[in-house]
């Protein structure tokens, strides 16, 4: 069985104005009623499958991870003193568990349309971390994104799985374009499975500074009832780096599953409006408006009545006293806003 290690650090600025420091992503029902975190403990909660999730996150978010866990039995939470990126939250979950523990990374703010492909590809990348693999999942590519990770399919060493040739964090444009025609890519999903101890040996392998930091911060770390507080001082020694660029890019034990479960990172109001149903103009309202000769455009509000009229391709979304309006191309840089860092 699969321990979850969910991942809750991000702010996720560019869902400004309904993202906010206060409330961020994961926590809001962005998606249906659900939030992107309940969904992920949802996604994970099967017994037949997985055992009690590990809950990674920082002072900040530790209120609303409390509550939207609700008493969930066997859960814990591992509070970061401070933020130190995915290398370092996994760590801490590893040096936590049995060596033989299969670990399930998921991020906390990604939507899966498709439950049962999720559990299957988990199932499947649990079997081979088993077998010692590092496991990524891929997810087919449809534009040259620069925001994600590219795996590179190698050799086939089981039903449906690959070892991964090649792995490329966040390409520049035209490497992302020379990935998406090569036709062999795949984005990285940001979800891993791997065993505790093989995600040691690896990061010791390729980061040693960052794994003996991570195992001092654990063994010097106190518990308190179901949250554990690293070493805030081992902890603040650990150098800030993803596990992607890590241990992915690194490792010549990475394993690639082929995932179409629906994967949608739902990382900007555009990337939203493209998970939620669409009528037949694109347009996608929430909440009171009236669009006329609009197409492809996003409306979300939580009290004024939206009106608008021959827009193609905008977002506008009021939350309380603030009021986003922007292109989609524009979306990407909603996080760059005076009124998104203030918040
Ligand atoms: N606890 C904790 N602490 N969680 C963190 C931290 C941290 O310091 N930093 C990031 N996270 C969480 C985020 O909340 C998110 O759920 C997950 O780890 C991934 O971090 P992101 O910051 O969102 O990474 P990214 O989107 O730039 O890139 C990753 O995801 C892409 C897919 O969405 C990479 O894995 C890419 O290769 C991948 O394509
Ligand atoms: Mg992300």
């Amino acid at each position: 069985k699969m321990v979850p290690v969910v991942l809750c650090g991000g702010s996720g600025t560019r869902l400004w104005p309904r993202s906010r420091k206060s409330f961020p992503k994961p926590f809001l029902p962005l998606i249906g009623e659900t939030t992107l975190f309940e969904a992920t403990l949802q996604r994970c909660a099967d017994a037949g499958s997985f055992l009690p999730p590990i809950v990674v996150t920082g002072e900040s978010h530790l209120a609303h991870v409390d509550d939207q866990l609700g008493d969930l039995p066997g859960a814990g939470i591992i509070v970061e003193p401070m933020a130190r990126n995915t290398a370092a939250a996994i760590a801490m979950a590893a040096c936590r568990l049995a060596p033989d523990s299969v670990m399930l990374v998921c991020p906390s703010d990604h939507h899966i349309a498709d439950v049962q492909a999720f559990e299957r590809s988990a199932r499947q990348a649990a079997a081979l971390a088993d077998d010692g693999w590092l496991v990524a999942f891929g997810i087919t590519a449809t534009a040259p994104e620069t925001g994600y990770g590219y795996i590179k399919r190698g050799e086939p060493i089981g039903p449906g799985a690959y070892q991964v040739e090649r792995f490329v964090e966040k390409p520049d444009l035209d490497r992302a374009r020379e990935f998406l025609a090569d036709g062999g890519y795949s984005w990285n999903g940001g979800l891993f499975a791997f065993r505790a101890d093989r995600f040691m040996e690896e990061l010791e392998a390729h980061r040693p500074s960052i794994a003996a930091a991570a195992r001092k911060a654990a063994e010097m770390g106190r518990e308190e009832g179901r949250r554990f507080h690293p070493d805030a001082d081992a902890f603040a020694e650990i150098e800030s780096e993803s596990v992607d660029y890590a241990v992915m890019e690194n490792t010549t034990r990475a394993a690639v599953v082929p995932a179409s479960m629906g994967w949608s990172d739902i990382g900007s109001w555009t990337s939203l409006r493209d998970a939620l149903l669409r009528d037949g103009e694109g347009n996608t309202v929430n909440g009171r408006a009236e669009l006329v000769d609009c197409s492809n455009v996003y409306v979300e509000t939580d009290g004024p009545r939206v009106s608008a009229i021959g827009l193609d391709d905008v977002v506008v979304v009021v939350d309380g006293d603030e009021v986003l309006v922007t292109t989609a191309a524009g979306a990407q840089k909603v996080g760059k806003l005076q009124g998104a860092a203030r918040q």
